[in-house]
């Protein structure tokens, strides 16, 4: 049996035609990366006109790749929460017609449950219960999760999400977007420890929230003081550079390793999946392997082609069609995140 997985949460107009026992027939990233580079951030607006203009291209392009017809599909799967309002509508909306014109069922993807996912399909075996850390763009959630389909949300960021806090201080430091990579790239020449920018919430095991206006305030006064900022026409030496980005990483780092850890321990369990596009981060993934060992978990992740946004993790769907759990053609997306599964 085959499903279509599609995805437009964000900025990437995605589709896969995955088989019931998981293989990937094909697999199809649109990414909008370059449209948004210029205004340093995802444009909802020009997000959602960019999705009406790809989906089917994209949908016809996974269907082709995988070498079959569409009249081959058993169900259609979509992701539906949370995201963009204007992007998600676009997938959705797709993917109703498809499943009302081939006659099969609709199933709604959970997109930060996917990105769990991930790592179960990265690793080839199962990786649940576990703790999910979701860090991207737009979210920096914890996760408690059963099963596939049971979850709990554990905490979530407060005000900015980290890949957001990245993107933003890379604009301080006049790198481009998306500011993550570039910031490690730069962080390489740094020294971690040349400034101690603030870690909220890191000695409070209680709390599995985070914040990170506080330490992209830090940055901003570390870089021009608590005057005026233009941080166009700022002069920042390549030294100076490299040791903001490596202190403001290394803060980054320091609070998701542990407050996974402190998520870890209080649900009890074993394992650890993180995705999101900063789980890309290689000093991240150095240190919670580091942990991993030290602290006695196992620490799950995904390639960077799977940790980013894509319709690969839509596999979940597969869980959710064994558990008869399809939606109906009146389906709608939900931007907020949901919290639990019950
Ligand atoms: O999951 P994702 O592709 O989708 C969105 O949320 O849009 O995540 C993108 C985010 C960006 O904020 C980007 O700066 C960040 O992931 N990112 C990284 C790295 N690669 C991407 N952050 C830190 N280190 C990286 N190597
Ligand atoms: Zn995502």
């Amino acid at each position: 049996m085959l499903l279509i997985a599609i995805e437009s949460s964000c900025d990437e107009t995605a589709a896969a035609v995955i088989r019931d026992d998981g293989e990937i027939l094909s697999e199809v990233v649109a990414s909008q990366a370059k449209l948004h580079a210029e205004y340093g951030g995802v444009v909802p607006e020009l997000a959602s006109r960019a999705h009406m203009e790809r989906i089917l291209p994209v949908v016809d392009q996974a269907v082709k790749r995988a070498g079959v017809a569409l009249k081959d599909l058993d169900a259609v799967a979509v992701t539906n929460t949370p995201g963009l309002a204007g992007s998600l509508l676009v997938g959705v909306v797709a993917a109703k017609a498809l499943a009302l014109a081939l006659g099969v069922p609709l199933i709604a993807v959970n997109h930060l449950l996917a990105h769990v996912y991930a790592c179960r399909i990265a690793a080839k075996k199962d990786v649940f219960p576990c703790v999910g850390l979701i860090v991207s763009g737009g979210h920096t959630s914890l996760y408690r999760c059963g099963h596939p389909l049971d979850f709990e949300l554990l905490g979530a960021t407060i005000d900015d999400a980290a890949g957001e806090a990245f993107d933003k201080v890379a604009a301080m430091l006049q790198l481009p977007y998306p500011g993550g990579p570039n910031i490690q790239r730069v962080a390489e020449h740094g020294d971690p420890k040349a400034y101690r920018f603030p870690r909220t919430f890191k000695n409070d095991p209680e709390n599995l929230n985070f914040s990170f206006s506080g330490l992209k305030t830090a940055v901003r006064y570390q870089l021009v003081g608590e005057g005026k900022q233009n941080f166009e026409e700022l002069v920042i030496s390549e030294e100076h550079r490299a040791n903001i980005a490596a202190s403001f990483q290394a803060a980054v780092v320091d609070v998701l390793a542990t407050k996974a850890r402190h998520a870890l321990q209080k649900t009890g369990m074993k394992n650890l999946c993180v995705g999101g596009g900063v789980a890309a981060n290689g000093v991240l993934r150095a240190r919670l392997e580091r942990d991993a060992k030290r602290f006695g978990f196992q620490f799950f992740t995904a390639p960077l082609s799977l940790c980013t946004d894509n319709a690969v993790m839509g596999a979940i769907a597969w869980e959710r069609y064994r558990a008869g759990e399809f939606a109906d053609l009146d389906l709608n997306f939900e931007a907020g995140v949901v919290r639990a599964s019950h």
